[in-house]
């Protein structure tokens, strides 16, 4: 299952992304950069529950399996798209189609908004190779150098 996860409910994404991102290791401080700051620029996170593990209610619930982080942005170089900030799973819950169920999630949301492309970067440490693996498997294609240099 696989539903958005809105404020005041921000923290269930936390367990998962904080395998991607474990500089993330404070959650309150987390849900204040995704609520007050990411969001404001049209960041929205998406959850992946096994069936029957998250109530449809109102509460938090458990944290989320998977979490795919993405934003609709429009630039000169592409025109409007989909970016994915974000993908991960919890180690315990990978290989069950549950990242792959997130992109393709991904991918609906852009189709239903009229956008024809959706972006991402992935970095190069044998870490990300399952990514990789995954990002090929659901047509992504490598299309850019990604450079980066620290300011003095
Ligand atoms: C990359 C990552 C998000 C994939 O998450 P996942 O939920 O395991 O992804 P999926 O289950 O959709 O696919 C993973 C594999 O399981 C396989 N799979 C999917 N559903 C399956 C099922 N029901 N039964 C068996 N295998 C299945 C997929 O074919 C894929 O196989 P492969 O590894 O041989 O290519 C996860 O490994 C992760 O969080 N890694 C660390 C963070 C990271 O690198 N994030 C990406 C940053 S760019």
């Amino acid at each position: 299952m696989i539903v958005e996860i809105h404020p005041p409910h921000t923290s269930v994404a936390h367990r998962a992304l904080h395998e991607l991102r474990p500089h993330l290791t404070d959650v309150e401080a987390f849900v204040r950069q995704v609520d007050d700051v990411q969001r404001a620029a049209g960041y929205r996170l998406l959850g992946a529950y096994v069936d029957g593990t998250r109530d449809a209610g109102d509460s938090a619930g458990p944290p989320a399996l998977a979490v795919a982080g993405f934003r609709v942005t429009t630039d000169l170089a592409w025109g409007r798209h989909v970016y994915v900030d974000d993908l991960s799973t919890l180690p315990e819950a990978r290989g069950r189609g549950l990242a792959g169920a997130l992109l393709d999630a991904v991918h609906a949301i852009a189709a239903d908004e009229g956008i024809d492309q959706v972006h991402l970067d992935s970095g190069v440490q044998p870490e990300r190779q399952a990514a990789h693996r995954l990002y090929f498997a659901k047509g992504y294609r490598i299309s850019a150098y990604h450079f980066e240099r620290p300011i003095d």
